[in-house]
């Protein structure tokens, strides 16, 4: 029998009784529930002590949470930047240096930091896998190629991946993460500052399309679980559905009579055999401590095929397979470092999937701003993680930590008009290549028409990085708007092409702890005598405008 069959059939099980064990036997004795992604209009929540949590995040670069001294100091930049979150990895290596030998040092330690400043922590399971690779396992799984065998390329070269086709790989990954679950809900049940967890990192083969271990092409043999091919039948649309249209739409049979003999095929086998083994990880995880989950991809090159990128992650392509595979993970997360944010996040927002962005490119580069707003705006995020947050310089003037100070003021607001069709966000899309569309954009709200301009009228061309402009565009009222962003001007006609608009009143402020401030009273030349609204850029604004329509 191979590890897919067991992982699969052991992950529902233990779901099923994750379910019924949280009912039961709640780890806490504080009112609220657990941190929990909750389903809000067209959108989610992801709810942390009973209330909508917005995650202002940053990750920490890979080695930073392995010393503690070392992470000390750069929590006043985390303050300065405004987060409320830190996404910080745990270690395998370090977790189990020695067999069934658990040290939990380290994230008694990071724990403790993140209190003492006031944040929440999302954990990132550095287990069998980050980025593709298995440099996280300890040294006695990684000496032990016997006991823990690794993936194979096609002509037979053993890879530094665990095979996921080991149940040993899987046993041992899977105490270890039982073991931590288990630690976080006796340390953490009550204040809950570890908020969500993420399981592995980057998961991915390389440097072909499939596993060639024994186990591997043997499972590669057998016949493909009827739950994926319904799985995969019930979604027409998807690239999935097509693959197995193509290869004959067959109801069993083994992997390459149900999808064929190419590399896309031999993606899909990998995609639910990973997909599998999480779940098996995941689920019993969660039966000690339930915390939301994620696992995250890493976005694929284009034009590149299968085995040319880590593939088999947890990429769009492969949502379906992913989805049925590993039940227990709440939300499927896109790493972006691609300069075409616009049109590779999007895909990963459904009705099935919030969006979340553990690593939103490196940390520092001015783009962060105008990505977080069309996320949170448009794509209803949980939340928004720059990588290697600590390295980012002058964070006290940085512009992400003007932004997640007005956000800070305001995540209420926002969150209470995700999934409800009366806000977005706007940016200007960017291709693959990273040729900037500077092209103003429309958008009708309460029966008005905004074009958003991203080139600011008021400062020269030259000295303008038009893909850092963006904006978040919220109804208030009838007739009421509020606008945040930078470096956009928003003019106004009627959505009915009908008659004229114009600004009854402009105000510049700020939300404290949710309560609007105002500002000046902006008017004059600051609204160009009556045409437009500014937002500056350089900075974060926010406004209050009232329009009226007229003839
Ligand atoms: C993506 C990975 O998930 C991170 O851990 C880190 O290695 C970055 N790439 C580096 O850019």
């Amino acid at each position: 029998m191979t590890i897919t069959k067991i992982a699969g059939r052991w992950g529902r099980t233990v779901a099923g009784l994750a379910a019924l064990c949280c009912l039961a036997l709640s780890p806490t004795a504080r009112a609220e529930p657990l941190p929990a992604l909750q389903p809000y209009g067209q959108a989610a929540h992801l709810m942390v002590d009973g209330r909508p949590f917005l995650i202002r995040g940053g990750e920490l670069g890979n080695s930073s949470a392995s010393d503690l001294d070392y992470l000390a100091p750069h929590w006043e930049a985390f303050q300065a930047l405004h987060l409320n979150t830190v996404l910080a990895p745990v270690y395998w290596e370090l977790l189990e240096p020695q067999e069934g030998r658990f040290d939990f040092a380290l994230v008694d330690g990071l724990i403790a930091q993140a209190r003492a400043n006031d944040m929440r922590l999302v954990l990132l399971w550095f287990g069998s896998w980050k980025n593709s690779m298995s440099s996280y396992a300890p040294v006695w799984v990684k000496r032990d190629t016997d006991r823990f065998p690794r993936a194979r390329s096609a002509t037979g070269e053993a890879q530094e991946i665990l095979s996921p086709f080991s149940s040993e790989n899987l046993q041992a990954d899977r105490r270890a993460f039982v073991a931590l679950m288990r630690h976080l809900a006796r340390v953490d049940a009550e204040a809950r500052t570890v908020i969500m967890i993420q399981v592995e990192n980057e998961i991915g083969m390389l440097p072909d399309a499939r596993d060639h271990a024994p186990a591997a092409t043997a499972a590669w043999a057998e016949a493909v679980p009827a739950e994926l091919i319904a799985a995969v039948e019930a979604a027409p649309g998807a690239p999935a559905h097509a693959l197995w249209r193509a290869a004959g739409g067959r109801t069993s049979g083994d992997w390459s009579a149900v999808f064929g003999t190419g590399k896309a095929a031999e993606e899909v086998f990998m995609a639910w055999s990973f997909a599998c083994y999480v779940e098996a990880i995941a689920s019993a995880g969660k039966t000690e401590y339930p915390l939301p989950m994620f696992v995250n991809a890493a976005l694929n090159r284009p034009g590149a095929e299968p085995g040319g990128y880590p593939s088999a992650g947890p990429l769009p392509h492969l949502f379906e397979v992913w989805k049925a595979g590993a039940p227990s993970i709440d939300l499927l997360a896109p790493d972006i470092y691609f300069p075409n944010f616009v049109e590779r996040i999007s895909p990963f927002r459904r009705a099935d999937n919030p969006l979340f962005i553990p690593e939103a490119n490196q940390a520092g580069r001015e783009e962060a701003v105008a990505d977080a707003l069309f996320a949170i705006g448009r794509l209803d995020a949980i939340g928004f993680s720059p990588f290697s947050i600590e390295s980012i310089e002058r964070p006290e003037s940085h512009l992400l930590g003007k932004l997640y100070a007005r956000l800070a003021g305001m995540d209420q607001l926002i969150l209470a008009h995700q999934g409800q069709g009366t806000m977005t966000g706007l940016r200007p899309p960017v291709s693959n290549e990273g040729e900037v569309d500077a092209a103003a954009q429309t958008v009708d709200m309460g029966g008005y028409r905004f074009t958003f301009s991203f080139i600011d009228p008021w400062t020269p061309r030259d000295r303008q990085k038009v893909e850092t402009h963006g904006g978040l565009l919220i109804q208030l009222a009838p007739d009421e708007f509020l606008v945040l962003g930078t470096g956009v001007t928003l003019t106004f006609a009627p959505a009915s092409g009908q008659g004229r608009v114009g600004i009854e009143s402009a105000w510049e402020g700020d939300y404290v702890d949710g309560v609007w401030t105002p500002g000046r009273l902006l008017n004059g030349d600051q609204t160009h005598q009556g045409r437009h609204v500014r937002l500056p850029p350089g900075e974060v604004g926010v406004q209050r405008v009232r329009l009226y329509a007229y003839d």
